[in-house]
């Protein structure tokens, strides 16, 4: 009778133990698995594997974990784990360096976690309007952090499109869908408050910045909890789906779908199949369905039901608590294995579940939870070691010290969990010493200095990486130095075309003889009128060049309206309007009796034979006035102020703008023997040899040519370097086909260059989250102005932001970097191509001076040039390097180009 109740508890027991085996995992069967999971890693990461990869490697886009410079005040929400938590996070920097955090937990009912997706988002913003009511903090516009706990594709810190549901959650509409437009959604549709949504985070990211806020090693966070998973930094190298080589990039692993290829059947067991088919989604997440508190409880009770179908359990019965689904909570496991006696544990069950029954089948109970829980921890070991092993191989150290941040209830409640985790990495990753720091405040404070990074906009990472994404759009309209050389040569080239009288005809570039023929040498004297006219303004000025001690210049200007009306009406009109207020300014200067000579800064290309005569060849920029091409604009003007009854004033001069800027600063620098205009137009001019400017007679000395180099390009030459955001430009301009080099580099068109690719970006979903506002689609809406404001180095992302919010758009803060960018490379390209035609003058200068290193000084003037903050470094800088055999000083007129006009002014007058 003994002997047949020993063997029938023998045969009990074995069965038992044979069940259990299956969850015994050997150090080689881990081996395997961490392996298994190394190349899962590594397809995850790889273009060409990406989308087949069971472990998915999203990018995180953060870039760099916390420094402690973060501060401000931040909501945060926490959505995916056991709790649904809104929290608000303080966060101060420097000696007071600290982290202060107020939440509240809020349920979400079974129906809303699996209902709709609209009803899951209204609900989650009705818990933020309770907590905001709560905090009184209704009306502050705060940033958040929105730490959400499934696997989502991000493009950026603030764009997340979910992937799948995981867990619990089932919520319809929401799979591929932007998470953060849904949450923008239902504020919206709340209508009460309203929030700065700057950044969506995973849980596992969540809990690295927060761990590694304290300590900087930490590089891994790991969440044990409902579900399961791991992010880490790896390198932006490694992470083939994300442009861009330099520095680090969290990935989200998502290790939980790891198996979904079927690559873990080997040691999933027929409890893990059942458990998988049970779920909400089945077949998918098999390595979380092995190691995470939401699952663990279901094969222990799959298990239970199993050894109680065989009559080796609660005496064969089962029981309803035993079918219900979800009955074995993870904190219960936990219990169940933390309790010591067997009586309290008998009690225990019998008060938790009405399971257990007697002092076997408590045992048993235990030994199952053991068994399946210590799996769990030794699969979680297994993948732990592949990540540090990788990471270690990344950096090709020898050794590895790493911390990973940990939370979840499984890891924070299971009395065995972390143990048996700590000692299997140990084993399967021998060359790495991995400690591991318990997450005490939750992922939400990891959210809020995510949030705070990406707010203070100085993620250099980040910036990096979405500079580079731009570059790589906007790749042919940055030059190498090798294509900037081709177009000085090509520049070179022209410039000789236009001097020689046979190809002059034919060619783009005009080099227009203006009969200046020196700069001035200081003796110059007198009382003169100068008109400024071309540039972005119309002046008028009295020009009083006195010559006591030493020379001096004084200077009274008045700035006159040129409504757009008269540019574009008829000529007579125009040169009517530039007589009347030229009557107006002697009137108000006192000056109406008086017979001063007048210099006409006429800024558009005029072919002169002399001094005072100036052919408008065509007109450029914003002027398009009837009747004047072709004519002599110094006949016109005259023929105006006559009819007006100004007592007549000698017109003794026409210059172009760049003349009068080079003439400008020859008064204070006598080198100086180029003139450039980066402004409205683009233009320059400088001193050549008489003896090769073939159109005028004569080779002595020399004289200032007017390149025109605007129309550099007209005839095709630079069709390959040409965009088709400039074939748009030219195509929506007053000259359709002409001055195509001035299209690309001046003020009058950067802006809308500007505007049109940000249109096309919207379009194509990289920028605006895609939309494009009235405003954003109306020509002239982006000034050239804009740029030089959005391109500040301090307050430029928060002047991008202004402007970009008067064109209707609501830019987040990666918005405001990538239009940052697009306008660093619009306007560097423009300077670019400004010092590769400036350059090619400077070697023809040398070349004509037969010297060896050319020690020049150039005048520039144009309201690009002076307002843009960088564009003088990067032009002063770029012509260097294309010329390092000059020595060139660059020169900005102070005072415009109307002194200049008042030196040739000097000059005809007394020629005369
Ligand atoms: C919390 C974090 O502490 O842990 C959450 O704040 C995370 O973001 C959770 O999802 C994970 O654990 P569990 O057990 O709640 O799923
Ligand atoms: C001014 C000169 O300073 O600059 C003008 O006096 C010139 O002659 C102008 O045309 C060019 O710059 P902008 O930006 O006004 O076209
Ligand atoms: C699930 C989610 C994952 C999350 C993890 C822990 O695996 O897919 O995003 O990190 O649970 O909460
Ligand atoms: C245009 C004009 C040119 C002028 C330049 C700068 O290119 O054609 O004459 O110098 O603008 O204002």
């Amino acid at each position: 009778m003994v002997t047949a109740v020993a063997q029938r508890l023998l045969s009990q027991r074995k069965q038992v133990d044979d069940t259990l085996a299956h969850f015994s995992l050997n150090r080689d069967q881990l081996r395997v698995v961490r392996d298994k999971m190394r190349v899962e890693l590594e397809r995850g990461l790889r273009k060409d594997s990406h989308s087949s990869a069971s472990v998915k490697m999203l990018p995180a886009f953060v870039f760099q974990t916390p420094d402690g410079t973060e501060r401000g005040k931040y909501l945060a929400l926490d959505l995916g784990g056991t709790n649904f938590r809104v929290l608000v996070v303080k966060i101060r920097s420097g000696i007071r360096k600290s982290v202060r955090m107020y939440n509240k937990i809020y349920a979400i009912p079974h129906e809303i976690m699996q209902g709709t997706g609209e009803e899951l988002f209204d609900h989650i913003v009705h818990c933020i309007s309770d907590f905001l009511d709560y905090m009184g903090m209704k009306n502050t516009r705060l940033p958040l952090g929105f730490t959400f706990s499934f696997p989502c594709r991000q493009t950026g810190i603030d764009k997340g499109s979910l992937v799948s549901w995981t867990k619990g959650f089932k919520a319809t509409d929401c799979e591929d869908h932007d998470v953060v437009d849904m949450l923008r959604d239902a504020i919206k549709r709340r209508n009460e408050f309203d929030l700065d949504i700057v950044a969506v985070v995973n849980d596992t990211v969540g809990t690295m910045m927060t761990c590694a806020y304290e300590d900087s090693k930490c590089e891994i966070g790991l969440i044990a909890g409902t579900g399961s998973n791991v992010c880490y930094m790896e390198d932006m190298r490694n992470i083939e789906t994300v442009e861009g080589d330099e520095g680090q990039m969290c990935v989200n692993t998502e290790w939980g779908g790891f198996g979904e290829n079927g690559c873990i059947e080997d040691i999933r067991t027929k409890f893990d199949r059942e458990v998988d088919e049970g779920s909400l989604n089945s077949g998918k997440q098999r390595f979380e369905k092995m190691t995470s508190g939401m699952y663990l409880g279901e094969i222990v009770r799959q298990i239970l039901i199993d050894l109680t179908k065989r009559g080796l359990l609660f005496r064969g019965r089962i029981t309803e608590p035993l079918k219900t689904r979800g009955i074995f909570e993870t904190k219960f496991l936990s219990q169940i294995e933390r309790f010591i006696s067997t009586y309290t544990l008998i009690i225990a069950l019998m008060h938790l579940q009405s399971l257990g029954s007697t002092c076997d089948d408590s045992i048993i109970v235990k030994e199952v939870c053991g068994a399946v829980s210590h799996r769990a921890a030794q699969l979680c070991g297994a993948g732990m070691a592949a990540i540090v092993e990788k990471i270690r191989e990344n950096r090709g150290l020898e050794h590895l010290e790493i911390t990973v941040g940990v939370d979840g209830t499984l890891y924070k409640l299971h009395p065995h969990f972390s143990r048996v985790l700590k000692d299997t990495v140990r084993d399967l990753a021998p060359k790495c010493t991995v400690s591991f720091v318990l997450s005490e405040d939750g992922s939400g404070k990891g959210a809020a200095l995510i949030t705070a990074v990406a707010r203070r906009y100085c993620d250099k990472r980040r910036q990096e990486w979405l500079k580079l994404r731009i570059d790589k759009y906007l790749y042919s309209m940055r030059f190498s130095d090798e294509t900037l050389l081709e177009i000085m040569s090509r520049f070179r080239r022209e410039l000789e075309k236009g001097l020689s009288q046979d190809t002059n005809p034919t060619a783009t570039v005009k080099m227009l003889p203006t009969f200046v023929r020196s700069i001035p040498d200081g003796t110059e004297k007198g009382d003169f009128i100068a008109l400024d006219l071309g540039g972005s303004n119309f002046r008028i000025l009295r020009v009083k060049v006195s010559h006591e001690k030493k020379q001096t210049v004084q200077m009274e200007t008045e700035i006159y309206d040129t409504p757009e009306d008269i540019i574009h009406g008829s000529g007579t009109r125009l040169f009517d309007h530039v007589a009347e207020c030229l009557g107006d300014f002697m009137e108000k200067h006192k000056i109406k009796d008086k017979k001063l000579p007048v210099g006409f800064t006429f800024s558009f290309p005029c072919a002169q034979t002399k001094l005072d005569e100036g052919i408008l060849l065509t007109w450029t920029k914003r002027f398009k006035a009837s009747g004047v091409e072709g004519m002599d604009v110094v006949k016109l003007l005259n023929k105006a102020i006559k009819k007006r009854g100004v007592r007549f004033t000698d017109i003794m001069a026409v210059v172009n703008d760049t003349v009068g800027t080079m003439m400008t600063c020859g008064f204070d620098d006598h080198r100086c023997e180029v003139g450039i205009i980066i402004g409205t137009g683009t233009n320059a001019c400088y001193m050549e040899e008489m003896r090769h400017i073939e159109l005028v007679e004569g080779d002595e000395g020399r004289m200032c040519i007017n390149t025109e180099w605007g129309a550099f390009g007209d005839d095709g030459m630079l069709e390959d370097i040409r965009t088709d955001f400039d074939r748009d430009i030219d195509r929506g301009s007053l000259n359709p086909g002409k001055q195509l080099f001035e299209k690309m580099v001046s003020g009058m068109y950067m802006g809308e260059l500007v505007r049109l690719i940000l249109v096309k970006m919207a379009r194509e979903g990289l920028l605006f989250e895609g939309r494009i506002t009235p405003e954003l689609l109306t020509k002239g809406k982006f000034e050239t102005k804009h740029i030089s404001a959005i391109e500040k180095s301090k307050e430029g992302l928060s002047k991008a932001k202004e402007i970009l919010a008067r064109l209707g758009v609501e830019p987040s803060a990666d918005d405001c970097i990538a239009v940052q960018h697009v306008c660093a490379i619009v306007s560097f390209r423009s300077a670019s191509l400004v010092a590769a035609t400036l350059a090619a003058i400077l070697t023809r200068l040398k070349d004509n001076k037969h010297v060896p290193r050319l020690k020049t000084t150039v005048g520039i003037d144009g309201s690009l040039y002076k307002m843009h903050p960088q564009y003088a470094r990067r032009l002063h800088k770029t012509v260097r390097r294309l010329v390092p055999e000059c020595d060139v000083r660059f020169l900005l007129s102070e005072s415009g180009s109307g002194k200049g006009a008042a030196m040739v002014t000097a000059w005809a007058y007394r020629l005369n």
